[in-house]
């Protein structure tokens, strides 16, 4: 039997994980778009595996001088996953966000994500969670570990908090992401309703086929259609009291 074993890290730990971290990353994460070299440049040709430097993951995931929180999940002594999240203060309440969860290709689908999700919730003191995210997966499970399903998403309560509370994340993708679809704009012609633009023009496929399988398996997804470089955005209460 295989062993799994959960680590929640924190900032002080991160110097000595982030090079294992950044290879997993490179290793399972995507390949580039078929739009990602027009937008991005030549290091984005289509089908080529997305890549992660320390450095990068960083800058970009794991901000310096932030509050951020570190869950790993090592199978049989390797990592297997992992997810990066960090904290920031709104008015008095702290908003936790993920900036990145991974788990490696050969063990999807093993409740691993999940794991790695209710460790970050049990670890944390925070009073809303929230993601951006191509993959269904993760929005599902994020709401999964706060206890909500599909059905549970509130649109007021992100309509009304969203924009205020990415304004002020140390993280510069969540803070420069430009919100778009029908809860935040008039004219929508995309079949959009919550999304965010984050340039990121990874592939869609592997997340629009768990997508087919969501709505497939009868829930009604209320974060509408995926535009190239885009992601799904959702933001839930995690103490009753907050927001
Ligand atoms: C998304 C990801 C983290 C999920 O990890 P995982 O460990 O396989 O997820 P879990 O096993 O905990 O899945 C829990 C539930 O989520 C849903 N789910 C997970 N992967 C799914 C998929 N590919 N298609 C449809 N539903 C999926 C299922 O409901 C699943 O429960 P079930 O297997 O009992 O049906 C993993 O696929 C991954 O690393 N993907 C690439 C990276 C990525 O896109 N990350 C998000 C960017 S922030």
């Amino acid at each position: 039997m295989a062993s799994v074993h959960f680590e929640v890290l924190r900032d002080d730990q991160l110097i000595e994980v982030l090079n294992e971290a950044a290879t997993l990353f490179s290793e399972h994460y995507g390949i580039w778009g078929a739009e990602a070299e027009k937008n991005l440049g030549t290091f984005a040709t289509a089908g080529r595996r997305v890549q992660m430097t320390a450095r990068r993951l960083r800058a970009e995931c794991l901000p310096e001088a932030a509050d951020n929180i570190y869950v790993r999940v090592k199978v049989n002594g390797k990592l297997a996953g992992h997810v990066c999240a960090t904290r920031w203060m709104l008015d008095g309440r702290k908003a936790c966000w993920i900036t990145q969860l991974m788990v490696a290709r050969k063990l999807w689908r093993r409740r691993l994500a999940t794991g790695l999700l209710l460790k970050l919730r049990d670890a944390g003191d925070h009073d809303g969670l929230g993601v951006l995210s191509s993959h269904p997966a993760t929005i599902l499970i994020a709401l999964q570990a706060c206890g909500r399903a599909l059905e549970g998403v509130d649109s007021k309560l992100i309509g009304d908090n969203v924009r205020a509370v990415m304004a002020c994340s140390p993280v510069s993708y969540v803070r420069k992401a430009k919100l778009h679809g029908k809860l935040f704009e008039d004219e929508v012609e995309d079949g959009s309703v919550l999304c965010v633009n984050t340039h990121f023009y990874v592939d869609h496929r592997e997340p629009l086929e768990a997508l087919q399988e969501v709505r497939k398996s009868g829930h009604t997804w209320p974060f509408g259609e995926l535009p190239e470089g885009h992601e799904f955005l959702v933001f839930v209460k995690t103490r009753t009291e907050a927001w």
